[in-house]
């Protein structure tokens, strides 16, 4: 199984080389993606092949149920480089349908640590819990929460600091929130893009 993996390698270096000579070399010498991509760990959501990108395109942070929580200092020492350093233009925060960390957040199973990495989830379904029940059916009420939550990390990201002092600084930064279908590898934007400080303060107009 390993050894097909390294031979998969063998193949896939070669076929980058035959087509662009100075592929390699070029990465080599830096990186400048533009994109900076948030998204769930799940392995069926590979952020570059969804996206069609190539290595050094697009820079990429990965965690159970796609979470920018302020004080995770994985998440923050990502985003400040990709901010201040590889200053990337676009941030995607991806979610997806059928996410299984979304899902144990509010079954009410114990799992261990990950209940609490999970709990912001069950705050964002606290916030929008009448929204939610009313939906008819578990399928509708978790693909929403998936939405939801994807929404509240976009929040988190835009009114984070390190963001913020980007664009008092001038600097052209948006960030998107995508949730990505699993079923038919399709990614739906959820139209709350904020590329400034005065479309945060419009959107999310309780939280400046
Ligand atoms: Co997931």
């Amino acid at each position: 199984m390993i050894k097909t993996l390294l031979e998969n390698n063998r193949a896939w270096s070669e076929g980058k080389t035959r087509v662009d000579p100075d592929f390699f070399r070029r990465l080599e010498r830096q990186q400048t993606p533009e994109y900076f991509w948030i998204g769930c760990s799940d392995s069926r959501v590979p952020a570059n092949e969804i996206i069609g990108l190539d290595p050094g395109e697009v820079f990429v942070h990965r965690n159970v149920a796609n979470l920018a929580p302020p004080q995770d200092a994985n998440y923050l020492s990502v985003l400040q480089f990709a901010v201040e350093v590889l200053k990337v233009r676009h941030i995607l925060v991806v979610g997806h349908y059928g996410c299984g960390g979304v899902a144990a957040a509010i079954d009410g199973r114990r799992r261990g640590l990950v209940d609490h990495w999970l709990h912001p989830i069950r705050e964002t379904y606290a916030d929008h819990v009448h929204e939610l029940e009313g939906l008819p059916d578990g399928r509708e009420r978790l693909d929403r929460l998936c939405e939801l939550n994807v929404l509240r990390q976009v929040r988190n990201v835009a009114s984070d600091v390190f963001v913020q002092d980007a664009w008092a600084r001038g600097q052209a930064l948006s960030v998107h929130g995508w949730v990505y279908s699993l079923g038919d590898g399709l990614v739906t934007d959820q139209n709350i893009t904020v590329s400034s400080q005065a479309e945060f303060t419009e959107r999310f107009p309780s939280r400046p």
